[in-house]
Parts: C-alpha cells; structure tokens; sequence
C-alpha cells in the first residue's frame, strides 16, 4: 500500500527506506555516528538504535563546528493537544544535543498553524494550549539560559517581516506539489510554511552573522525544511541542517492519533489511565498463550516494544535481553505491558511534577516582540 507522510497527514504503510529515497535524505552512517561520538563522548540511545534514521547536512553541521563555528538548534510543536510520547521523543533528542553541544535552542509553537488547519480550534485555544506544551519542553530539562520559546502570535512582529522575504520567493505551485494544496486550501495555510521557515534564519538575521541550525524533528515535518532549504540561500543564509527520526507507533497499531482513543498517551494522563491504554495495546503477540510459549512472539511489529526501545529501556543488554524474551516465547504480552506500564507510570509522575514545577519558570524562557 502507499504512503502519504505530510505535516498534516501521515497514513498507509510507512517505508521508511522509501521515505530517504523519495524525500532525497541521507540515512545515518556508522561513520556519522563516530564523527558525533567523537565530540560528545557517548552516543544516546536514539542515535545508536537508528530511531533517528535519516539527516540533511549534519556532516557540515559537524565540520562548522569543529572550525569553532557553532550551530543552534531549532524544533517546535503544533499546539493543538495536550502533548504525547510521540512528540516528546525529537525534543528528548534535541535536549541533549543541547547538553552535549552547548547549543542555543529555538522553540516555536505555531498557534497560527494549528488555528489555520483544525476545524473548531479558535487562536485563544491554540495559544493557552501552546502555554500548557510550554511547560512539557521545559520539564524535560532545556537550559534556561539557551533556550527561547515563542508562539508565531506572540511575536509576529519580528517573525513576519521575515515570513515575507520567504513568501515573496515561494510560488503557489511549489507549495502545491509539496504539501499537497488544492483550491479548497485556506490562503492560510498555503502562505503557512513561510512562518515555519523564519526561526531556521532568525538568529542569523538578529545576530548579523550566518550562523549553522540544526533542526530535530521526525520526518514528517521534512517538506517544511525542503521548501526552506532552496529559499534561504536566495535570501542569503545557510540552508538549515536536520536530523530526523521515525514515528513513536499508536498504542492500537499504525500511527497516532488524537481522535483514536487510545493510540497515545499524553504527559498529562494518570498513570492508570496510562496503564489501561497500555494494557488494550495491539501487540506482536500470538493468539493463544500455547501457540505464543511455541513459536515465540514478533516485536518488530509491537508498539509496546517500540515503546520500550524509543523511550523507556536505555539499556542496550536489557532490551537485547527483552527481545530473546519475547521471539523465544518465554515472555507473553500480559507481562510485557505491565512491566512497560510501571515504566510510563514512573515518567508521568516525574515528567507532572517537573510541569508542575515549570509553571514558576516559564517567563525565563518566553520570549515576545
Ligand atoms: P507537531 O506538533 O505535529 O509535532 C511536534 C514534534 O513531534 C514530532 N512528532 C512525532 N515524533 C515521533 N513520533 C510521533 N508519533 C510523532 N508525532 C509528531 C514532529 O515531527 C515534531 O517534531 N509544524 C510543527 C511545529 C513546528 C516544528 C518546527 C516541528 C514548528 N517549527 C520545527 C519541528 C521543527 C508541528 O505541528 O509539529
């Protein structure tokens, strides 16, 4: 079956080797790998299990550096929900890059987006909810001193004279063909990825000197950085670099999703709430426990393993240890997803009380016109 993977819609069978072909990305070397590796003494474990696959120009990225020309990073959020696992795991990326590389962050919450594509979403909503995604990012450890959020709203004044100098050189048939448009497009969303292309220029322009981004995201939001990658060099600037990652899978099989119950668990949920989506998941397992002890269970399929793998088990002999578990049936799924439950639970109330805690902090990070 074909897939369609846009900001807006992700669906059908995914392929991800496809995905590098017909997006034009380089997958991620072993000798990438090293080259980052050398600089920041260990590899995390996203990095060395492939959940971030594919990249654009992260070696020059890595050549700026080491000439002592240093990058920032860029990301940002949708708000239009609560946040869930799946949108945490580029910024858990990002955070240590941070760490790692001493590198300023960008944070952008496009409220205008999310207002301009979902039906019933008014601004007054997407921005408190932008606030609420806020506090998400900033418990997840970003340093106040480096880090900037903003919401497209908030600081119009300075993003959209930029958002012009894009939209003067992007035509309605480039934006077409990228994402899909047709004449029942609002003008909003078609003039949209202008504003997602400023913060990849923006402290260039405030600077007054060129200066690399590297922007972590999955791989959804990769037409976004095509369209701003032929542009900025018009205007004078780098193209932005990026490393981007698979998909976090829904709980119930396939992709995430806010409307199907279930499919994502959100920062905000109880643990039992969690507990109860995690024990419902689809899994890779057989369909009685004597055929499962027999022939032993599929992971590679199983969202609860991806679960383990992309988040909850940095372990690399552990999570071996897991999957020689499951393929020789010695563990079954009942037991698997309480053991992933206890995990998350664990998360949440740690992850609560720093959102708890980043209410008192959130005006260090804010930035306005
Ligand atoms: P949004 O809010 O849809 O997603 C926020 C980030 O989460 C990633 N993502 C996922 N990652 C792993 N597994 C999943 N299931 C999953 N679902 C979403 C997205 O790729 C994104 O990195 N337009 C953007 C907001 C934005 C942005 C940016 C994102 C503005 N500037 C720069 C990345 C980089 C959006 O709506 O993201």
């Amino acid at each position: 079956m074909a897939y369609k993977v846009t900001p807006w819609e992700v669906s059908g069978d995914i392929d991800y080797g496809k995905i590098v072909k017909d997006f034009g990305l380089e997958t991620i070397s072993d000798h990438l790998l090293k080259r980052i590796e050398k600089h920041t003494k260990e590899l995390h474990p996203l990095l060395r299990r492939g959940v971030f696959f594919a990249h654009r120009d992260l070696n020059w990225i890595l050549d700026e550096y080491e000439k002592g020309h240093h990058f920032f990073l860029y990301t940002g959020r949708g708000p239009s929900g609560h946040t869930h696992l799946g949108h945490i795991l580029p910024w858990v990326l990002t955070q240590w890059l941070q760490e790692k590389f001493g590198a300023e962050l960008w944070f952008q919450m496009t409220d205008d987006e999310k207002f301009l594509f979902k039906d019933g979403l008014e601004l007054d909503q997407t921005r408190k909810l932008a606030y609420e995604n806020a506090l998400d990012v900033i418990a997840l450890g970003f340093d106040e001193k480096k880090t900037k959020i903003f919401l497209d709203t908030e600081y119009a004044k300075t993003l959209y004279p930029q958002a012009l100098r894009v939209a003067k050189r992007l035509t309605f048939s480039t934006a077409k063909a990228t994402f899909g448009f047709s004449n029942e497009s609002n003008v909003g969303e078609i003039f949209f990825t202008s504003v997602q292309a400023v913060p990849a220029f923006l402290p260039s322009v405030l600077k007054g000197k060129n200066t690399p981004c590297l922007i972590p995201h999955a791989v959804d939001q990769d037409p976004h950085f095509r369209v701003a990658r032929d542009i900025l060099p018009k205007l004078g600037y780098y193209k932005p670099a990026s490393i981007q990652s698979v998909f976090l899978p829904g709980l119930r099989g396939g992709k995430m999703s806010a409307s199907e119950e279930g499919s994502a668990i959100y920062t905000t949920d109880s643990p039992e709430t969690a507990k109860r989506k995690i024990m419902n998941a689809f899994t890779g397992g057989m369909d009685t426990v004597k055929e499962q002890k027999e022939k032993g269970a599929n992971y590679s399929i199983c969202p609860v393993y991806h679960y383990y793998r992309q988040l909850f088990m940095p372990d690399d002999k552990e999570l071996a240890s897991l999957e020689r578990e499951c393929k020789g049936g010695s563990i079954l799924c009942g037991e698997c997803k309480n053991r992933l439950s206890e995990r998350v639970s664990h998360f949440l109330s740690d992850h609560q009380k720093k959102r708890e805690q980043a209410k008192h902090r959130i005006e260090k990070f804010m930035i306005r016109d």
